[in-house]
């Protein structure tokens, strides 16, 4: 995201610089707790802190924990268009993805638990969720979740919820964390959480793994040894203080990037018109059904070629994605007016 860090978070680093408080991080008890407050406050969901562990990155924590829930030729459900790096993940591990796409990935989209149900059946060990959904925005409706949960449960399926952008729910929506939606969802999920989304701290290195059931967390247990220590120090001192001290800073994020859906919108009715896109319940990421505008199944490099915008090949995303792109909207209004209006100017000079 484009956007200046949350002054409780710029304080903590900027104090730690001062301290030369640079070398080997902490145990992380105070990161443990900020996340289970932050939990607690803002989904009612009731984590115990023992339960949490740290990892430098949700893409290590989840590798790690499929190396250990997996062997080589292992089956994986995929939902996409998803995250590209899920595929990566997989196969850094030998796994094989079992591809369920959601139901109709335009306005959000939704989980196809039919089809789930008999990728379960034949065979897939794992399902990798992206709660909320990148690209598409979605925020799974709560009895999708039950109804995942069931499934996973008949045929004993580790759900492991990828959970990074919940902070970034949008006002008007309400995510429901995977582990507390029922008791079948406890036993059969893992979750992972970080503060490097909603609060911009990618770089820094540091995310959370959790669990909420006895097996689930044995296994855990069974993580290397490198794992937890691999989270930056900056990351923990910067999440723990996200977590405690930044929520008035994130809802002032969450009311600009509403508005910025909505500028978006009133973007593409004036200059693109032919481009569909529904505003998403959660993050930055808008998912553009370009497929009128006549630019084949890959628009990006007409848009970056010819407007100097870059945004994210759709068919990254799965066969799902072709024709789409998608936009980062996590700018300055006007940033955004500029990328529009150049967009349009890339297509004209495409087509004509
Ligand atoms: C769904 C999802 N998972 C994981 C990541 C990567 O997270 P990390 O930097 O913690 O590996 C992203 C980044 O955009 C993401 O969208």
């Amino acid at each position: 995201m484009d956007v200046h860090l949350a002054p409780p978070i710029a304080a903590v680093l900027h104090a730690a610089v001062q301290q030369s408080d640079t070398g080997y991080c902490g145990d992380a008890t105070a990161l443990r707790g900020a996340f289970s407050g932050f939990a607690a406050r803002r989904w009612h969901w009731d984590v115990d802190p023992s339960s949490v562990r740290t990892c430098a990155d949700v893409a290590a924590g989840v590798t790690e924990v499929l190396r250990l829930l997996t062997v080589p030729g292992d089956k994986v459900i995929l939902t996409p268009p998803v995250y590209p790096p899920f595929w990566s993940w997989l196969q850094a591990v030998g796994a094989t993805p079992v591809e369920v796409p959601l139901l109709e990935s335009l306005n959000g989209g939704r989980l196809d638990l039919a089809a789930i149900d008999q990728a379960m059946a034949a065979g897939s060990k794992v399902m990798l969720l992206c709660s909320p959904h990148n690209p598409t925005g979605l925020v799974h409706e709560i009895d999708d979740l039950r109804a995942l949960a069931t499934l996973a449960a008949r045929h004993d399926v580790t759900v492991l919820a990828d959970e990074i952008h919940a902070p970034l729910t949008l006002p008007g929506s309400s995510y429901s964390p995977y582990l507390a939606v029922s008791d079948n969802a406890a036993a059969t999920g893992i979750a992972f959480h970080s503060a490097s989304k909603a609060w911009n701290l990618a770089g820094l290195k540091s995310a959370l793994i959790t669990a909420a059931h006895p097996r689930q967390l044995e296994r855990l247990g069974a993580l290397p040894h490198e794992v937890p220590w691999s989270v930056g120090h900056f990351g923990m001192l910067a999440a723990a203080a996200a977590y405690e001290q930044g929520e008035s800073w994130l809802d002032g994020l969450l009311g600009a990037l509403a508005s910025n859906y909505l500028l978006l919108a009133n973007l593409l009715q004036q200059h693109l018109p032919q481009v569909r896109f529904g505003v998403p319940q959660a993050s930055y990421l808008a998912w553009l059904d370009c497929r009128d505008l006549g630019l084949g199944s890959n628009p990006a490099p007409v848009f970056l070629d010819h407007g100097r915008v870059a945004v994210s090949a759709g068919a990254d995303f799965g066969p799902a994605g072709h024709g789409f792109i998608r936009l980062n909207i996590a700018c300055h209004p006007d940033v955004l007016r500029e990328a529009i209006t150049r967009m349009a100017a890339a297509h004209r000079h495409s087509v004509t």
